[in-house]
């Protein structure tokens, strides 16, 4: 029986003529298998031996029936490893360790015309990242690629974390969980668990001169690539030699590991910026919320935010309690009207008659403050792209470091000039078009030496290890939608989802720290669904190399005591550990500052209150360390009792543990000095 068991084994490589190449992590966690059969090209993953993706097909459908995906031979099969440590320029850790072992298959085809294609398997300890090379060759040049057919075979109907592709409204959607068999066309980061325990994220690394992977599913617990077209239905117009973004898998055993891995930036470029002496992390406040409250206007009139004195104001604000940037919306001539149906008319360098540019850098300076500035482009990209130029040296002739911009548009609502200088419509934020534009406006931001903050941007990939001027961006809801419509608010579980899927692929600028969490005079029907103390702890659960302190500075001088952790909390880390968490329900991170000993914690809880034991191993065994504790009061509870905070002391060290006591949708911030 067992002979005949070897025969049929060994007769299934006969009859499918089949090839397979394999390699490890570096610690033998995780191997890839490259499959060639029958022509077509396949790879599979696992973990520990077992798979975590099955047999699954790559490659690509090109225009005019091009089909690279079938007919394949190997040419060559190469292996090669790096294990190298490299430091950011700023981030949440310091010095990222760079170790895999890679895989290259060269292919090429047995038919008349051959094409060639190329992929290369990373094999980390914490996943795999995989992208295709279309290599320089005499039959392929320039090429369309209208279909990406990679597909990811799980092994399982595994929960799942997501938010719907090709929506009105990009990539602010709530999160849906629900089995793999109930997804949606969906965005990465994507984000399983399997019944056994692993934790699963589906993203891309490197996303340049290509459009977003989505992925859709195909049935049998499979995704398949669905890359986002153009406005002509074409997904990729390229030339070779052209790399695809990587395909990344990171996998691991608990939720945290996939926060504890930089697989992301390991697979992006090194850094190409010479000088990155004006690139600085900090923290801002500004002209901002009161827009969303409704109290003050970006377009002109009596109740404009932007004017010089109100400016001065928060330069004020901001220079006492030690804040580096006032952002400040509304300054410049476009907002007036509907300023969303506004992208053909901003103005980038005119300032509204009531705010006084060269007064407010005068006065900034003289406080030791810089302006933030911003570009709402309102997704007129042909008016923005005129500008560009003139914007960035407008604003770094003032001595403005660092830009929010912003893109709002809807659905595929954005218009571009073609060959020809026609106009035309119908490019999505996260197509090809719009990931080259995106490049651009940071690109030439940093000959400028001007830091991005994008809101409506692409997507995270990664890119600011290449461009560490790509500092934050939005790319999910954020604050601002507690302040909007009826019953739009963040549900408590939001914040606790995010780091999961959204943050994986890199900082968000979520603009934390409203204190009047109800704003009942403002606009009664909607509030923060958190407790104060929760919006502390965002500070450190949710990575941002820029935050704002975004309510109105009235709201933080009536509670100087609480406001303090947000004066102390840094934004540039040396170090960050996840101590437990469960998708959706509640995460503690602990972060160490980068120009101290002190570390951080940040810990959030959905609207289950709960108490969670922690060690205090992360801290240094050689020091004690002084506690500052702000917690959720005993009575605390984000629907009737958001207020209720203790603020404590406490000498601790290494070895120690504590019980941290989260209220309903409740939040504990600690700053530990160390002695
Ligand atoms: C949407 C952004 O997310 C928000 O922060 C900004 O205030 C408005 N657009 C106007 O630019």
């Amino acid at each position: 029986m067992r002979n005949l068991f070897i025969i049929l084994f060994l007769l299934q490589f006969i009859i499918i003529n089949s090839q397979v190449y394999k390699v490890n992590s570096p610690e033998n966690i995780i191997q890839v298998e490259f499959i060639l059969e029958e022509g077509k090209a396949y790879y599979s993953v696992q973990r520990f031996g077992k798979d975590v993706i099955g047999k699954s097909i790559l490659g690509y459908e090109l225009e005019n029936n091009v089909s690279l995906k079938d007919n394949f031979v190997i040419e060559a099969v190469n292996e090669s490893s790096l294990d190298e440590t490299w430091e950011q320029v700023w981030g949440e850790k310091r010095f990222i360790r760079n170790n895999y072992n890679e895989l290259k298959i060269d292919l090429s085809q047995s038919i008349d015309n051959p094409k060639k294609i190329s992929i290369v398997f990373r094999v980390y300890d914490d996943g795999v990242g995989f992208r295709y090379e279309f290599p320089e060759q005499n039959n392929l040049e320039k090429f369309n690629i209208i279909d990406e057919i990679t597909e990811f075979k799980f092994t399982g109907n595994h929960t799942s974390w997501w938010i719907p592709a090709y929506h009105w409204n990009r990539y602010e959607y709530l999160y849906e969980e629900t089995p793999l068999s109930k997804i949606d066309t969906v965005h990465t980061p994507v984000t399983f668990e399997t019944k056994n325990g692993l934790f699963i994220s589906i993203h891309e690394a490197a996303l340049t001169d290509f459009s977003s992977m989505t992925l859709e599913p195909v049935g049998d617990f499979t995704l398949k690539t669905n890359l986002v077209p153009w406005s002509d239905g074409i997904k990729v117009k390229t030339k070779t030699p052209i790399k695809s973004p990587w395909r990344t898998i990171q996998i691991a055993d608990n939720a945290g590991g996939l926060i504890e891995s930089y697989l992301i930036l390991n697979l992006n470029e090194p850094n190409k910026l010479e000088d990155v002496s004006w690139i600085k992390p900090g923290k801002y406040v500004g002209i901002w919320w009161g827009m969303h409250l409704g109290i003050e206007t970006w377009g002109s009139g009596e109740k404009h935010g932007a004017t010089t004195e109100n400016t001065k104001r928060y330069l004020d604000f901001a220079s006492k309690y030690g804040f580096d940037g006032v952002l400040v919306e509304g300054w410049n001539k476009g907002w007036d009207g509907d300023w969303i149906a506004n992208g053909d008319i901003f103005n980038f360098t005119e300032p509204y008659d009531d705010f006084d540019i060269d007064e407010v850098i005068r006065y900034g300076n003289e406080k030791g403050v810089r302006l933030i500035g911003h570009h709402e482009t309102g997704g007129g990209i042909i008016n923005y792209e005129k500008q560009m130029d003139d914007a960035y040296k407008f604003y770094e002739k003032y001595g403005v470091r660092a830009v929010k911009s912003g893109y709002v548009n809807h659905g595929n609502g954005i218009k571009r000039l073609d060959e020809n200088g026609n106009v035309v419509k119908g490019e999505w934020h996260h197509g090809q078009f719009m990931v080259e534009f995106y490049r651009k406006a940071l690109t030439e931001a940093a000959k400028h030496k001007i830091m991005i903050n994008a809101h409506e941007p692409i997507k995270a990939t990664g890119i600011r290890r290449t461009y560490p001027n790509m500092l934050t961006r939005e790319g999910a809801r954020g604050q601002e939608f507690n302040a909007w419509g009826e019953n739009q608010g963040n549900p408590p579980e939001h914040t606790t989802i995010l780091p999961f899927t959204r943050l994986l692929g890199g900082p968000m600028d979520f603009t934390p720290g409203i204190f009047d969490l109800l704003f009942e005079e403002e606009k009664p029907d909607n509030r923060v669904n958190t407790t104060l103390m929760k919006q502390l702890a965002l500070y450190v659960v949710l990575y941002s190399p820029l935050h704002m302190a975004a309510d109105l500075p009235e709201n933080y001088e009536a509670r100087l005591d609480v406001f303090q952790f947000i004066v102390d909390v840094p934004t540039d880390w040396e170090d960050t550990k996840v101590l437990n968490a469960e998708i959706g329900d509640y995460i503690t991170i602990v972060r160490r500052d980068r120009n101290s000993e002190d570390w951080f914690l940040g810990s959030i809880t959905d609207e289950e209150g709960r108490n969670l034991k922690i060690s205090l191993n992360f801290l240094d065994k050689n020091r004690t360390y002084k506690a500052q504790i702000y917690r959720d009061g005993n009575n605390a509870d984000w629907k009737t009792n958001p207020y209720d905070y203790v603020i404590e002391e406490k000498e601790v060290k290494f070895g120690n543990e504590m019980t941290l006591r989260l209220a309903p949708s409740g939040g504990t911030a600690i700053k530990f000095i160390a002695q």
